[in-house]
């Protein structure tokens, strides 16, 4: 989704906003732009595609010398993927980046059109940047604060004005950090994309209006002037440190073991930090994507374990349904970045109505971290490919946790055994990922392909619908995930010869059963690729991961799925870290 820099201070500005932007690349992009500001005048390049594509023009263009500057990656909502709808955008005296959307542009850009001015691009930026001009007095901040009156939808800003020399920055429902330097201030969608420059920063809340000079931040909020408390972060810079990997996201991959044995030695040494369940009729769990699916194992793994009727639903619907809590409800809402626009809605309506939130998230700065009642932080660190690998398997492993204290508190004889595998649980992880070959055979069966199905019950379904969109989202191959007892009724027409078909078992109960969907596939020429806790041997290509309890079962299987998407996609030469359309962190609905 689109990331906001801007500097002002005493470096070279174009360096230190290119730097900058580049570590906003991971959120997903499709074009990219820079504005340059001395004290004579604003420059501003744009293009589109990679941000190295701005580097050659810049490079190709005579640059002002500048001090001052905003730029922007663009992942397109308002209009196609062009230079004229790339950020920056310049009305007469206004030059702005945004992240958001302004969901009345339409009819603003109507009544200013009416009123002779005329736009250049299709963006819903162009017509703040017009409403900004078209209100601008000299004086900066009653222009900002007069023009959020007229604006409903999200936004981020990052605003110059040409005849004056301080940076300014606004923010509603989008989010935007403050990074405080030596005789230098940034402006950033997210800490990440700043910390070579500095750790210190201010998370700004929803309109509070930002002015920064080189030396000096002025912060305030409807004309009042307030003090905000400047935090530090401990995260670190993994620029360029894809090591020894080809990519981030098998880098995020083979750093799994590691994570995990810190995310259990960090609850389970201080098991108070995990909520205690028990104290809930009715639990909900709210997410997007790959966060949605981790809360899909929440889901079975809680009902099972704590006895708790548990309803697991996407954002986006959860934010607009009618929901009644008629008994003592957690709502937990998953999230890596904490950002998502849909989750922190539904959120948002959950905390008005007085219900208990937890949000169980990767960044700590972020909205979700600050908003929700109890909150758990997965520990994941920074996650650069766009396609989650290790913060979901993160989510998933605090869901493990929560139903781990569920069952302790219901049957203390349990703990001895299950601790043992919790402890052993990253090193048998890290023998699964070292079998590289197992993935790479089973891509080969799979990368030719134009179709994909995945198919498990229960636990084994919500790791298909995973598999399945990890398959999808970097590979490009069609991918659908079903429950094993549902595919005949009408998708098994899609089963031909060597279409392949992921099966997975790792509930020995219903193991059978699906046993039964494999074969009802595999007489329809079907290549069926199995992955179970148990030897099974009558298929074309086979993983066998080793049978732990049920609450970690799913942490050795997801790794597999992941390699085999890992390994298709680079067969099939896609852009693996940066998949197209895509965007790491949806901060727009
Ligand atoms: C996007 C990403 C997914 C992610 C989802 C939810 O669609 O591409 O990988 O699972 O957003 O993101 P969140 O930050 O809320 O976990």
């Amino acid at each position: 989704m689109c990331g906001i820099v801007g500097y002002i201070g005493t470096k070279n500005s174009k360096e230190v906003l290119i730097n900058c932007l580049k570590k906003l690349e991971y959120r997903g992009y499709d074009s990219a732009g820079i504005a340059l500001k001395n004290e004579r005048e604003t420059q501003i390049i744009k293009s589109i595609g990679k941000i190295i594509n701005l580097e050659d023009k810049l490079n190709s263009n005579n640059l002002i010398t500048a001090n001052i500057g905003i730029a922007h990656t663009r992942w397109s909502t308002h209009g196609k993927a062009n230079e004229t709808n790339a950020h920056p955008h310049c009305v007469g005296k206004v030059t702005l980046v945004h992240n958001g959307i302004i969901e009345n542009a339409t009819t603003i850009r109507n009544e200013l059109i009416d009123s002779g001015i005329t736009f250049s691009s299709e963006t819903d930026t162009e017509v703040v940047a017009a409403l900004l001009n078209k209100y601008y007095d000299g004086d900066a901040i009653s222009t900002i604060n007069k023009t959020i009156t007229r604006l409903t939808g999200s936004y981020a800003l990052g605003i110059l004005f040409e005849d004056d020399n301080n940076l300014y920055a606004i923010r509603k429902d989008s989010p935007l950090v403050i990074g405080i330097g030596e005789k230098e201030y940034f402006i950033a969608s997210d800490i990440t994309a700043i910390i070579n420059y500095t750790n210190n920063y201010i998370l700004l809340d929803d309109d509070e209006i930002v002015t920064l000079s080189n030396d000096n931040i002025e912060i305030s909020k409807a004309g009042t002037i307030i003090n905000k408390e400047i935090l530090t972060t401990d995260l670190k810079s993994e620029e360029d440190n894809k090591g020894e990997y080809d990519h981030y996201m098998l880098k995020e991959i083979m750093e799994e073991p590691i994570l995990l044995e810190n995310l259990f030695q960090k609850y389970i040494t201080n098991f108070s930090l995990l909520p205690d369940l028990s104290d809930y009729e009715e639990i909900h769990i709210v997410a997007c994507g790959s966060a949605l699916y981790a809360g899909m194992i929440g889901k079975v793994l809680l009902e099972e374990k704590a006895n708790i009727k548990v309803i697991c639903e996407t954002a986006s619907e959860y934010r607009y349904k009618k929901t009644v809590y008629d008994r003592k409800t957690l709502v937990i809402l998953i999230s890596q970045s904490g950002e998502t626009a849909d989750t922190i809605a539904s959120m948002r309506k959950v905390n008005k109505q007085n219900i208990d939130t937890l949000a169980i998230v990767n960044v700590k700065t972020s909205t979700m971290a600050r908003e929700s009642k109890f909150k758990l932080f997965i520990e994941a660190g920074v996650e650069i490919a766009v396609a989650t690998t290790k913060a979901y398997l993160l989510q998933v492993a605090t869901l493990s946790l929560l139903s781990y204290k569920a069952i302790i508190n219901k049957s203390p004889v349990t703990n001895s055994t299950l601790i043992k595998e919790i402890k052993i649980l990253p090193e048998l992880l890290k023998e699964i990922l070292t079998k590289r070959e197992i993935y790479q055979k089973i891509a080969q069966v799979i990368y030719n392909n134009e179709h994909a199905f995945f198919i498990g019950r229960k636990m084994d379904y919500a790791l298909s619908l995973e598999g399945s969109l990890k398959l999808k989202e970097i590979s490009y191959i069609h991918s659908e995930a079903y429950q094993a007892g549902e595919l005949k009724h009408g998708t098994i027409s899609l089963i031909n010869d060597n279409i392949p078909v992921i099966a997975i078992i790792s509930d020995s109960t219903i193991k059978e059963k699906t046993l039964s969907n494999i074969e009802e596939i595999k007489s329809r020429g079907a290549k069926i690729i199995l992955i179970s806790n148990e030897e099974i041997t009558d298929y074309d290509l086979t993983i066998t991961i080793p049978k732990v309890n049920e609450i970690l079962q799913p942490l050795l299987i997801a790794p597999c799925l992941q390699l085999i998407a890992y390994e298709v996609a680079k067969l099939r030469e896609c852009d693996i870290d940066k998949p197209r359309n895509l965007a790491k962190s949806v901060t727009v609905e």
